[in-house]
């Protein structure tokens, strides 16, 4: 990692309803490119999206703050029991420093203390950073046609050294 990644200090936390307004913030400031990749299309409708992640408790969204500000989410959707589906989006201007792996790296610890055994997650073939932070946490990648489906084993993972 380059000195310029380890200058950034984050702060990681889970997000809660009252948080809603400004992931949706977040959310509406993206380039058409994040969101295409976020997305795999062109989507906009984030209030709604957002409000439907947070209407389900078993869901767990998490943010990344540099200074108070929220510069990443990344969401789990509960699939099944210990199985949830991740999806990440970083700030244009503050992605490329290393924020998405810190955050995955936490969503990784924190669901591995709740006892949560897989998360699986969805992207497109060139979509190289979040392949290239799926093989830093050894995620199995399968990619068939325009989709690339990553599935991690969360008990076999340690995300420890990535979170600093
Ligand atoms: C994907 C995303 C969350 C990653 O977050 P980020 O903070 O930009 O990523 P990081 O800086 O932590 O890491 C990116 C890694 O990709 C690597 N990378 C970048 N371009 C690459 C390329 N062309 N080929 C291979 N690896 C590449 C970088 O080298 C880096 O790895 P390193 O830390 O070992 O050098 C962010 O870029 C984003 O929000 N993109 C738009 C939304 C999206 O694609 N979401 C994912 C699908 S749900």
């Amino acid at each position: 990692m380059s000195v310029v990644k380890q200058l950034v200090k984050l702060e990681f936390r889970e997000l809660r309803s009252s948080d809603m307004k400004m992931v949706i913030d977040l959310y509406n400031s993206l380039s058409n490119e994040s969101i295409y990749y976020r997305f795999r299309g062109f989507f906009k409708d984030f209030e709604r999206y957002v409000k439907s992640v947070f209407s389900d408790p078993r869901n767990i969204v998490y943010g990344a703050f540099l200074n108070n500000e929220l510069v990443g989410v990344l969401e789990t959707v509960y699939l099944s029991d210990g199985c949830y589906e991740m999806a990440i989006v970083v700030k244009d201007d503050y992605q490329g420093r290393g924020i998405g792996t810190r955050l995955v790296a936490y969503a990784i610890n924190d669901l591995k203390r709740r006892g949560a055994k897989t998360l699986v997650a969805y992207t497109t073939p060139d979509n190289y950073r979040i392949l290239a932070i799926s093989k830093k946490f050894h995620g199995i990648i399968k990619c068939m046609y325009s989709e690339c489906t990553t599935v991690f084993n969360l008990q076999s993972v340690d995300a420890g050294q990535s979170l600093n």
